[in-house]
């Protein structure tokens, strides 16, 4: 089982309701939310994702980059995200705002900046439905593929397995079509892209061959 996930970091801004539809074929729509704070960047917050949860035929996967997520995160979930996504950085009580999520109806995703261990919520994963194993330093989209973090992927992915949990591994940043074969033999299974989907000429093409060099 393989998801791609496009980021609509890459998207055009002004005309995110046509890009969102450009990219049928997806499994998910992956929204960046960054507050300034937890990352050097800015996008935007819930009355935007709550606009974009209304027109997109697309579940959300909600991936916020924003520090206070014990006071945040629950009200992505209160707006219909199918995923909501929170960094293990910004928050001391991950395994409480997880039951949070998931007694709100969302999915609820833990991500792991490129320094940050997984050993600490090894033993807590079946309290998450997605761990997400930022594959570049979260903030910007187009940066290079981080291969070394892929040693803390392959930790995850042998843990979730003799955990015998269904817990979704996503990694995100710089996944391309041959990136994705690395993230994908480290343990992956849930990819998110951004310049390589809006990049492209065709983007819902790009998602079919993102799939494909996934599944190969
Ligand atoms: C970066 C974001 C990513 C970003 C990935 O901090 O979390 O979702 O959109 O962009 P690409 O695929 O261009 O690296
Ligand atoms: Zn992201």
């Amino acid at each position: 089982m393989v998801r791609i996930n496009p980021s609509i970091l890459a998207a055009d801004f002004v005309n995110l309701q046509r890009d969102l539809a450009r990219i049928p074929s997806a499994d998910f729509v992956h929204v960046d939310v960054m507050d300034n704070h937890f990352v050097p960047n800015l996008t935007f917050g819930l009355q935007m994702v709550g606009r974009i949860q209304d027109v997109s035929s697309l579940p959300l996967d909600v991936h916020l980059m924003i520090d206070d997520v014990d006071r945040w995160a629950p009200e992505y979930a209160k707006l219909g995200a199918f995923s909501v996504t929170f960094h293990a950085e910004a928050t001391d009580a991950p395994v409480d705002l997880a039951r949070r999520l998931r007694s709100l109806g969302s999915r609820a995703g833990i991500a792991l900046k490129p320094g940050t261990p997984a050993e600490p919520y090894l033993d807590d994963l079946a309290e998450f439905d997605q761990v997400l194993v930022m594959t570049v330093e979260p903030g910007f989209g187009g940066q290079g593929f981080l291969a070394e973090t892929m040693p803390k992927l392959q930790q995850v992915r042998d843990a979730v397995d003799a955990a015998g949990v269904d817990v979704w591994l996503q990694v995100d940043g710089g996944i391309d079509l041959s990136t994705i074969a690395v993230a994908r033999d480290a343990g992956a299974d849930t990819f998110v892209a951004g310049s390589a989907v809006y990049g492209a000429a065709d983007p819902d093409l790009r998602v079919s061959a993102l799939r494909e060099a996934a599944l190969r």
